[in-house]
């Protein structure tokens, strides 16, 4: 595993502003009407002008597969009006979007820029479900694992499948990650899925891969999310109530699922959250709320263990009397998460980013408001877990 890298950060680093777009399936918009709307929301949010931004990042996953679009960053940069500032595109599969975020972190903690927006999107339904699929393939192992026909949904059967062999977590428990996000999606406004569900309706709905059935997936989505990011110190120029990046931290682990000694560990969270944990001086128990990548049930299962808030083979615990509820001991996907809220998943690290600066600013809404939440976490995942990003987040 990596060292912990030594340099200490030049400059602490605030998000001032940010905008998203509903997500769900948006016929009438294409992927740079979606850049618009969640940036010229983040924009507004932070107060400032377009013309004031010195850098822009834009997560996307696959603009060319999915609407045939290229040169992502440009485009935005071009419809957005703001020639000739430099903009940059990431691509790091479901998590281009957290990886975006720690290109603009960097930026600004290094002094070389002060205002810096970080957008992520995807326009994921212009094509079949089949072929969205496919495209989805392309951020696994293309040459062992897509080629032999495995799907990402395939991928996360076979890790559920040996969890619940080795753990002994049921069918029914690992149902109520599901029930949990759509119920906390039920109060967001901007989530893909709005309805509640309950264990049967899970247990009774078509199966994909199993023993994961349609209500054990994040959907395909569309949808954009932005944030703007500033120094520490000039943050209240912009904004009452400044959150900070304590910490954002990146792993990286082997791309097939084949080559890794256990696939109930995601090996890549484990060290990114340590190396989060230390620069932000904290321990898991200090954590007040986090958004896990729950691409599939038994992702946020494995995600509570290797974030450190439980035991390998525990997190099933947390399921009983609603502690990953709002209201209980520690709150999981407030937003819906990516089952609930959706998976347009260039624009999802952005997105889980942003529902901890909602929550640490007390702007939730509906009932999801976590009450007096300090610092939060998120947990960003590309493909089974070849890439990890860890966003630790402190109102001061
Ligand atoms: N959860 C709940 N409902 C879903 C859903 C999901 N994940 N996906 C689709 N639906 C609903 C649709 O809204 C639709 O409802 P309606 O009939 O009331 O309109 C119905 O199910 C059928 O939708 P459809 O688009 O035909 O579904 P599908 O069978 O083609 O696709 C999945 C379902 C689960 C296969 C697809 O959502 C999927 O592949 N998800 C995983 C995406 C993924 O791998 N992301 C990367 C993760 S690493």
């Amino acid at each position: 595993m990596s060292k912990l890298a030594t340099n200490t950060k030049k400059r602490d680093v605030a998000i001032v502003g940010v905008g998203s777009t509903p997500i769900g399936e948006h016929w009438d918009k294409g992927l740079r009407e979606l850049t618009w709307d969640a940036s010229i929301a983040a924009v507004e949010d932070a107060k400032i002008r377009g013309k004031d931004l010195e850098l822009i990042i834009v997560g996307n996953m696959s603009g060319g597969m999915f609407v045939g679009q290229e040169h992502v960053a440009a485009l935005v940069a071009d419809f957005l009006g703001l020639k000739p500032t430099p903009a940059v595109r990431v691509e790091a599969a479901c998590a281009s979007g957290g990886v975006a975020l720690r290109q603009g972190y960097l930026a600004v903690a290094s002094g070389l820029y002060d205002l810096v927006a970080v957008g992520g999107v995807e326009k994921m339904t212009d094509v079949q479900a089949g072929w969205a699929t496919s495209i989805l393939t392309g951020a696994m192992d293309f040459e062992w694992e897509a080629y032999f026909g495995t799907t990402f949904p395939g991928i996360y059967a076979l890790m559920a499948r040996r969890y619940m062999h080795q753990y002994g977590l049921t069918r029914e428990k690992l149902a109520e990650v599901a029930v949990k996000n759509h119920y906390h999606g039920s109060s967001n406004p901007l989530a893909h899925f709005q309805n509640r569900i309950k264990v049967e309706d899970v247990l009774n709905s078509s199966l994909v891969a199993d023993p994961l059935r349609l209500y054990d997936c994040s959907p395909i989505s569309d949808g954009g999310a932005c944030v703007i990011l500033a120094p520490a110190e000039k943050a209240k120029q912009y904004t009452e109530t400044p959150i900070i990046i304590e910490a954002s931290t990146q792993a990286s682990d082997t791309l097939s699922l084949f080559e890794r000694e256990d696939i109930c560990t995601l090996d890549a969270t484990v060290e990114a959250a340590k190396q989060a944990y230390s620069r932000a001086k904290i321990s898991p128990k200090d954590v007040d709320i986090i958004e896990v990548h729950d691409c599939f049930t038994i992702a946020e299962i494995l995600a509570l263990e290797d974030l450190g808030f439980c035991k390998k083979g525990e997190a099933a615990k947390f399921y009983e009397g609603e502690q990953t509820y709002v209201g209980g001991t520690l709150p999981v996907n407030t937003d819906g998460g990516l089952k609930a809220s959706g998976h347009p998943v260039g624009a999802t690290g952005i997105k889980q980013v942003i529902e901890i600066v909602k929550q640490l600013r007390g702007e939730a809404e509906g009932a999801r408001q976590v009450k007096g939440a300090e610092i939060g976490l998120a947990q960003n995942v590309g493909g089974s877990g070849a890439t990890v990003v860890v966003t630790i987040l402190r109102r001061r």
